[in-house]
């Protein structure tokens, strides 16, 4: 059998508060909702999940508050097989919570208070470096303070582990320079936007601000476009990788699903588009289901669809 793939993330933990709208409200409006849900979530700890649940090893560097939140969430990593051991509890702090309100489309609003997420430092990811230095790629969100991502880009290149930024939630204070350590980029629309500072209205707009970060020094970029699929943008050209049509019920963690399935497919060997396509199959079947973590398939269940 052959080694499962490495995967380092240094990231946010979140539990996810969910209310399912038939409609979003107006300011001062009160109105009743047919459903709620608490669940694991978080940029990082999501795509930590879906690379785990794929059957990758994956070390997550991270921090929860010393309540009791943190501890399911360390419980829940625990169960599908995720190495805590750098994910550190801060007292008199709370863990990350992301409030989300979803709309019949499957479309979702997400507050985010930070938490302790807000306390992972570039020390945190220091301490972790025999670790990460011994994974095949890293994967990074905007969930922790900049300073601890550009640590962890920074690690990267020194140490010559391949790195993807996944720049989410957009961000207007990224440094460019610390943009382009990273291997791979991979934007949503509204992030290549912020990154260029192009319009992203049409294809062509998404295509030339791709070029764009190309020719700033990025080697790798992949803007994931919803529903349309996604953009694979390399010196040797673009390429589109088509969608995988399905009927939505919550888009919230897609992108994570994405991100993390296709870390677990291209360091398990795949070529950049092979595992493109695949990340964009696991991510169609994730909005089929309610939830983020939840949604996304086991490694059997995924191989049966
Ligand atoms: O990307 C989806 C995630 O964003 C949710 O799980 C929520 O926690 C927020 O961080």
């Amino acid at each position: 059998m052959t080694k499962p793939p490495r995967i380092g993330v240094v990231g946010s933990s979140n539990v996810d508060v969910v209310t399912y709208v038939e409609r979003m409200p107006v300011w001062g409006e009160t109105i009743a909702a047919p459903r709620f849900e608490m669940s694991f979530g978080g940029k990082g700890a999501n795509q930590a999940v879906a690379a785990a649940k794929l059957g990758a090893e994956v070390v997550m560097v991270s921090k929860v508050g010393a309540d009791l939140l943190g501890a399911n969430v360390l419980e829940n990593f625990a169960a599908l097989g995720v190495d805590t051991r750098h994910v550190g509890r801060v007292e008199n702090q709370t863990t990350g919570t992301a409030t989300i309100l979803v709309n019949p489309a499957g479309e979702n609003f997400i507050l985010i208070v930070k938490g302790a997420n807000g306390d992972l430092s570039r020390a945190d990811v220091e301490a972790a470096g025999d670790d990460l230095a011994a994974c095949d790629l890293i994967l990074l969100q905007l969930e922790v303070p900049l300073d601890t991502v550009y640590a962890a880009l920074e690690f990267g290149k020194r140490r010559g582990v391949r790195t993807v930024l996944n720049p989410a939630p957009a961000l207007r204070t990224l440094d460019p320079a610390k943009v382009r350590l990273a291997s791979f980029v991979a934007p949503n629309e509204t992030e290549l936007a912020i990154l260029t500072g192009l319009p992203v209205e049409s294809e062509d707009d998404v295509a030339a601000a791709a070029k764009r970060l190309l020719a700033e020094g990025i080697e790798t970029v992949i803007v994931t476009l919803g529903a349309r699929g996604s953009l694979l943008a390399t010196p040797e050209g673009l390429k589109r990788i088509p969608p995988v049509k399905v009927e939505a019920v919550d888009t919230t963690g897609a992108g994570d699903a994405f991100i993390g399935s296709f870390a677990r497919y291209f360091a398990g060997g795949l070529g950049l588009e092979a595992a493109l396509a695949r990340a964009t199959r696991y991510a169609a079947d994730s909005v089929t289901k309610r939830g983020a973590q939840k949604s996304f398939a086991t490694e059997a269940e995924f191989e049966r669809l």
